[in-house]
């Protein structure tokens, strides 16, 4: 099947009992067992629930997998990967990746004796200098949140293999819609399903997804004995949200493309982030894993005062100002402040996440109302 067809179909049956066409939400905690032990598949809903259940199989056929775990956030999904570690384990990192992933790393999991490595992986060479018989893990995130760097996934999954090393991808920016990590080589792919696979900004969810079995026993093991389960209606949501991605996602690339192309020549932006500009860094990587460049976008505004950038940033009709990105509505965030709030300055200018930067997630709404709001926000 192809990707539409998959949204739409993948994970999902009749109900057997009534015809339902839609999945059931099954709002329950446990099942009623008819002896110790006799059950039919499921014994309390912290570990299997048949919504969740129903939605697992739909994220896993969208990203080509076999295996699916959902989660509670996005994090709580990280946070399981992590959990595969032990003490003393290094993992090598981006040095631009989305404010909560760092501030897991450092803030947790460092106290925990993993040591991690944030370096510049838009050239996959960098990675060498920095494995040692201790690394366990390299987490890619591409495009990065939020000055969209390409990682090369099948470059980076080619060296984790050949040092027995795992690799994860985080699919978050890009969706299963314009790039498939484990189609390239990775052993993990991670999602924030809050974002485009739930679309509508109504939920707060994480997905898994592996092709390796045993991978993914340890995975579940690790959320039904950490309990960062997502509830069955949440799972109910992103099930009806995904069936409409491949529609959105046409949508917010064709948006993104027009808004990237307006902005790079807009007299007060200094600088537009979008992977689909010839110039921006590994374009023709970017080319060659993702099917579209997305409608994620960050621009630098050439005053570089907090107090201007704050109006702009407060000036919107139809852009919130608002954490998140990947729903229909068009979103505006100052990732210093907000996203990005808990690296430290010096850590992410290095990164280029100036204070004068603002990140747009465009959304699905006609394209000239959008463009007429740039313009009347940044004049
Ligand atoms: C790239 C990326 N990864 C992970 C996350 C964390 O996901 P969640 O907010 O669902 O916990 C986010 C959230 O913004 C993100 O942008």
């Amino acid at each position: 099947m192809k990707l539409g067809t998959k949204a739409i179909h993948a994970g999902v049956c009749p109900d057997p009992t009534t015809g339902a066409i839609m999945t059931p939400i099954y709002q329950t905690s446990t099942y009623v067992q008819e002896s110790p032990g006799v059950n039919k598949g499921y014994g309390y809903a912290r570990g299997k629930n048949p919504t969740r259940e129903a939605l697992q199989d739909a994220l896993a056929a969208l990203e080509n997998g076999n295996h699916c775990v959902a989660f509670s956030s996005g994090v709580a999904a990280t946070d399981a990967v992590l959990k595969l570690l032990s003490p003393g384990d290094e993992v090598i990192t981006g040095d631009d990746l989305y404010g909560g992933t760092y501030r897991l790393f450092t803030k947790i999991y460092e106290k925990f004796g993993i040591k991690f490595h944030f370096i510049d992986l838009t050239n996959p060479d960098n990675i060498k200098a920095y494995l040692t018989p201790k690394t366990k893990l390299i987490w890619a995130e591409t495009p990065t949140n939020p000055t969209m760097q390409i990682i090369d996934i099948e470059a980076v999954a080619k060296i984790a293999k050949a040092n027995n090393v795992l690799m994860v991808a985080d699919n978050t920016f890009a969706s299963p819609y314009l790039q498939n990590p484990l189609d390239l080589g990775a052993d993990i792919v991670m999602h924030s399903v809050t974002k485009y696979l739930g679309g509508h900004s109504d939920v707060v969810m994480g997905a898994l997804i592996t092709n390796n079995k045993e991978l993914h026993e340890q995975l579940y093991f690790i959320l039904n004995s950490s309990g960062a389960n997502p509830g069955p209606m949440d799972s109910f949501l992103v099930l009806r949200g995904i069936k409409t991605l491949h529609l959105r996602m046409e949508r917010h690339c064709s948006n993104g493309r027009k808004i990237a192309e307006y902005l790079k020549t807009h007299p007060k932006i200094e600088k537009t982030y979008w992977p689909g500009f010839p110039e921006h860094p590994n374009h023709d990587i970017a080319k060659k894993q993702m099917r579209d460049f997305g409608g994620m976008i960050s621009m630098v505004l050439k005053d570089k005062s907090i107090d201007n950038t704050f109006r702009v940033a407060s000036s919107f009709k139809l852009f919130s100002l608002a954490e998140s990105l990947g729903g229909v509505e068009s979103l505006i965030n100052h990732p210093a402040t907000m996203t990005h709030a808990s690296i430290p300055k010096a850590e992410r200018e290095k990164a280029g996440v100036v204070d004068n930067l603002l990140r747009l997630s465009v959304g699905v709404e006609d394209v000239e109302d959008l463009i007429a709001d740039l313009a009347q926000a940044l004049s």
